[in-house]
């Protein structure tokens, strides 16, 4: 058999949109306060595409920057993994936009649905392909548009989700010499399939006049049971990931970014302060699968990944779903 290849992060990136939409803008158009939304979500503003960009054109951005960073010519790629449940269209796959825009001649593409566990799902599937040999460099990405997927007029979700794409390069840890991937594990459990849900437009309920009018192409979110199954999974996630491992040796805890209050909650159970977690909901919202890389690629930029420590990334959503990865920077 051939021996496992250790795989590194040669470099991240990150793009968001222009438009910032805080949260009294949402005060304007449904029954809903600043106050309650900071309160309850930590959440202050969000950004949201434009009317000509769509996820591949974040992708790109947030791409072109990680290549950039970890040195890596688009040509190099072997192969492109996007994470997202927001594709440009459904039939292809947003990762050969993705493919053609960087000139990435010689890369295979695919997505991947694993809602915002999607950029983790990217990444392991990613490191798997290097571990084994079969690629060397792969970009692995987690972008969204969500604000085309919101009902402006249900106050309990249109409130959460944020537009944005994060990128990382992965490669030999011989090579780049950083971000080396010790674990990275996935789980599912899908009698939560309910609990975050597109009931439109799929082959049980193909798109009609009728489901346009219900607004079945709209996410719809159960919650209150999402808030009790994250907390558990958060800090159940971040358990696995670090054990065998002191939590001085960690350097940089990145979570999903879904709600501030779920990951106090988590903090609170592992009896953690907050200095080493990274938080940006308050600028982005829930940016589902792009929420992980660009807060992590927020994080590598401000110095708060150093060399030799360890970073953790969990994440968990729709399916339901959940992943985490350990790494030693
Ligand atoms: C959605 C979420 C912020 C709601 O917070 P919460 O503290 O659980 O609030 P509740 O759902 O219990 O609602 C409390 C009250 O606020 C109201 N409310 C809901 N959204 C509101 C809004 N945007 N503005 C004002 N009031 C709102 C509710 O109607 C409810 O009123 P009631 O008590 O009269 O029924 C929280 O449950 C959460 O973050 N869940 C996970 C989100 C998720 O699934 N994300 C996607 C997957 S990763």
């Amino acid at each position: 058999m051939t021996p496992r290849v250790r795989v590194g992060i040669a470099g991240t990136g990150s793009y968001v949109p222009e438009r910032v939409v805080p949260n009294s803008w949402f005060e304007q158009q449904i029954d809903t306060s600043n106050e309650w939304i900071v309160q309850r979500t930590g959440i202050e503003r969000r950004r949201y595409v434009a009317p000509d960009q769509a996820t591949s054109d974040l992708c790109v951005a947030a791409a072109r920057r990680a290549l950039e960073a970890s040195n890596t010519k688009p040509e190099d790629l072997d192969l492109i993994v996007v994470g997202t449940m927001s594709p440009d269209h459904f039939l292809p796959a947003c990762s050969t936009l993705v493919q053609k825009v960087l000139g990435a001649k010689r890369a295979g593409a695919f997505d991947v649905n694993a809602a915002c566990t999607g950029f983790l799902t990217a990444l392991s599937t990613g490191e798997a392909f290097v571990a084994s040999g079969r690629a060397r460099r792969v970009l692995a990405i987690g972008a969204e548009s969500l604000s085309r997927f919101v009902d402006q007029t249900d106050r309990t979700s249109c409130i959460l989700f944020g537009d944005g794409a994060g990128a990382v390069v992965l490669a030999p840890h011989d090579e780049c010499q950083q971000g080396e991937i010790l674990r990275a594990s996935l789980g599912a459990d899908g009698e939560g399939y309910e609990y975050i849900h597109m009931v439109g437009g799929g082959s049980r309920k193909p798109s009609s006049h009728e489901t346009v009018d219900s607004r079945e192409h709209a996410i719809r979110v159960q919650g209150r049971e999402v808030y009790r199954f994250a907390v558990q999974q958060m800090t159940e996630s971040i358990r696995q990931m670090m054990e065998g491992h002191s939590y001085d040796e960690l350097c940089l805890l990145v979570p999903h970014q879904v709600n501030r209050r779920i990951i106090d909650a988590a903090l609170e159970r592992l009896g953690w302060s907050d200095e080493k977690v990274m938080v940006n909901i308050q600028e982005y919202g829930n940016t589902s699968a792009a929420s992980v890389p660009i807060a992590l690629d927020e994080a590598v930029r401000a110095g708060r990944a150093q060399k030799g420590k360890l970073v953790v990334l969990v994440a968990f959503g729709a399916g339901l779903t959940w992943g985490g990865s350990l790494i030693r920077w």
